[in-house]
C-alpha cells in the first residue's frame, strides 16, 4: 500500500526510469491511468491504479520472489564473475527499494533463493528468532556416520572456530553417501562445515525447501524464478 504518489515517483521508485525520465514517458503516452490522461509527470495517482504501456506496474506492493539459484553464481552485488542479480530483469535492480537474497547459498551451492525489496521479509526469515527451517540435499564423498544424526539432533554440536553450539538440525540419511539435513538457523558454510567435522565432506549441495515452501512444486529450471506470496512465511 503506497498512497497517493507523483508519477515521475511512482516511475522511478518502482525501477522504470530516473525521475528526471519521467516527463518523457508520459508525453509519449506510455503512463495512463483509467479513466484519465495523464498529462505532466507531476499528476498523482495510486501506484496500484497505474498503467505503465498498458500493464500494470510491477510488484506494486513489494518484490518477493523464487529463485532455482544455478551453480556457479555468487550471491553478491559486488563480487567477480557470474552474481544472481544476473539472472533477473535489470528494472527490478533499479527499484527504489533495492533487491536482495534472503540470506545466501554458496557460489557452489544450488537450490531455492528468495530474493526481495522489503527489508522487514529479509529479517523476519533469517533472524535466528525465527527459526525458519531449510532443508538441505546433498552427497558426500564417504558415507556419512550412523553417529551424526545424534550428534546434530543434540544442541551442543560445537563448530569449529565457534562459541555457540549449533541448534539441534535433524539429519536423515538416505542412502550411504546421501542425505538431508534440516537447519534452523544460517550460519557461513554451515552444511559442509558440519558433515566434515563429521568425516563426510560434501561433493554437492542443494536447498530443497524454505519453510513450507519446496523447490520441486515450483517447478523451475536452475536460473528461473516465479512470484511468491510472502504470507507463505508469517
Ligand atoms: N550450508 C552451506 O554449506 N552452504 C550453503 O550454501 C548453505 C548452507
Amino acid at each position: 500500500m503506497n498512497g497517493v504518489m507523483r508519477i515521475d515517483a511512482i516511475l522511478s521508485r518502482f525501477g522504470y526510469c530516473s525521475r528526471r525520465e519521467a516527463a518523457a514517458w508520459v508525453k509519449r503516452g506510455r503512463v495512463t491511468v483509467p479513466g484519465k490522461t495523464l498529462r505532466s509527470a507531476a499528476d498523482k495517482a495510486e501506484p496500484a491504479e497505474v498503467l505503465i504501456d498498458g500493464k500494470p506496474v510491477e510488484f506494486v506492493n513489494g518484490l518477493y520472489v523464487a529463485l532455482h539459484k544455478p551453480l556457479g553464481c555468487t550471491c553478491s552485488h559486488k563480487e567477480e564473475g557470474e552474481l544472481v542479480y544476473d539472472l533477473l530483469p535489470p528494472q527490478w535492480l533499479n527499484r527504489s527499494n533495492g533487491v536482495s537474497t534472503v540470506g545466501r547459498l554458496d557460489k557452489e551451492t544450488s537450490g531455492l533463493l528468495l530474493l526481495t525489496d522489503d527489508g522487514a521479509f529479509v529479517h523476519a526469515l533469517t533472524s535466528p528468532k525465527k527459526h525458519v527451517p531449510k532443508v538441505y540435499e546433498f552427497e558426500t564423498s564417504v558415507p556419512i556416520p550412523e553417529s551424526a544424526v545424534a550428534a546434530f539432533a543434540s544442541g551442543d554440536f560445537m563448530l569449529e572456530g565457534e562459541t555457540t553450539p549449533c541448534l539441534p538440525a535433524e539429519l536423515q540419511i538416505l542412502s550411504p553417501r546421501h542425505g538431508q539435513l534440516t537447519l534452523h538457523e544460517g550460519r557461513y558454510h554451515q552444511v559442509r562445515r558440519m558433515l566434515a567435522a563429521v568425516g563426510a565432506p560434501v561433493v554437492n549441495l542443494s536447498r530443497i525447501a524454505i519453510g513450507s515452501l519446496r523447490l520441486e512444486t515450483l517447478n523451475l529450471a536452475p536460473g528461473e524464478w516465479v512470484e511468491i506470496d510472502p504470507s507463505l512465511f508469517s
